[in-house]
């Protein structure tokens, strides 16, 4: 493998919390702009968390004046169209949706454009009261190109959508958590804390079935209601093969916690 490992980045920063994986995005001093080497460097560190068997889920987070404040313009502003179509970069967001282990946006302050894009490519966020969300790219000349027209359009609805992408107004913390963005809202001091505590809480449930729970509740977004029963009830029926059933539903009559063993 020619990759270096993902903690090798400089542009982010990851540990392990016993099950929890936290990726931090390092790049302060110009808002966490999400240039080709971060992103890089996330989607490496996914990678690692995603394959480690000891990981069940995954925290991406920045600092408390921001999450990312976009992709990085200064990065792109000479691109031609044949170049920027050319370019790998946005499809490292899609990687951040399509990652099989859950993943929580730890989000303060600004989460504009790609930040903004990349926090709602994860399952779940926990925001700090300072955060803001919001697609500024038409005041750019540009518009949403990591997700962002389709991501908000399915949790905002149209019309709400619409007029983020279009006026390239941010909405508040507050503002989001009333329209079902985010999941909390909490003091900045304490945003990271509670990311960690869902995460530790979700890294507890046996693996295949988060893993499987998650598969059919994004499915949901996708797919007719019939064709989303089906393929709920086929993950459904293929947990009875795992240890984890047995022993979940066997400590429940026994009256006692159960012992997960990801089998
Ligand atoms: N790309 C590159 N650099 C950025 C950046 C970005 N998206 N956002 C901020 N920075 C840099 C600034 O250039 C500045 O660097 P210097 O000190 O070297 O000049 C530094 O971060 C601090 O920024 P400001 O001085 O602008 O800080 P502020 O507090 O006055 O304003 C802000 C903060 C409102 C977030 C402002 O920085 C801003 O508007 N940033 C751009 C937001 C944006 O347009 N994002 C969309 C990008 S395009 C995109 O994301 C496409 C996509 O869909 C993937």
């Amino acid at each position: 493998m020619s990759r270096p490992p993902a903690g090798c980045a400089k542009e982010i920063r990851t540990e392990a919390e016993g099950p929890v994986g936290l990726i931090t995005l390092n790049r302060p001093s110009v808002l966490n702009a999400l240039n080709h080497p971060l992103m890089e460097g996330l989607v490496g560190a996914l990678e690692d968390f995603e394959r480690a068997p000891s990981i069940g889920c995954i925290i991406i987070t920045g600092n408390a004046k921001a999450f990312a404040a976009g992709a990085d313009i200064k990065e792109m502003d000479h691109a031609t169209t044949a170049e920027i179509s050319r370019d790998p970069h946005l499809s490292r967001w899609d990687r951040v949706g399509k990652c099989a282990k859950p993943v929580i946006a730890a989000v303060s302050g600004f989460a504009l454009g790609g930040g903004c894009e990349l926090a709602l490519a994860c399952d779940m966020i926990v925001a700090s009261e300072t955060a803001v969300f919001g697609q500024p790219e038409i005041n750019i000349g540009v518009m949403p190109g990591a997700g962002g027209t389709q991501r908000l359009t399915r949790i905002l609805g149209k019309t709400r959508a619409m007029e983020m992408v279009l006026t390239g107004k941010r909405m508040t913390a507050r503002e989001a958590l009333a329209a079902g963005l985010v999941n909390r809202v909490v003091p900045v001091e304490s945003y990271l804390e509670q990311a960690k505590k869902l995460a530790h809480e979700i890294a507890a449930q046996p693996p295949m079935a988060v893993r499987m729970a998650k598969e059919a509740v994004l499915k949901a977004l996708d797919v007719d209601l019939d064709a989303g029963l089906a393929l709920e009830r086929r993950l459904f029926y293929s947990l009875f093969d795992t240890g984890d059933q047995k022993e979940g539903m066997r400590a429940f009559i026994e009256k006692r916690e159960p012992k997960f063993t990801g089998k």
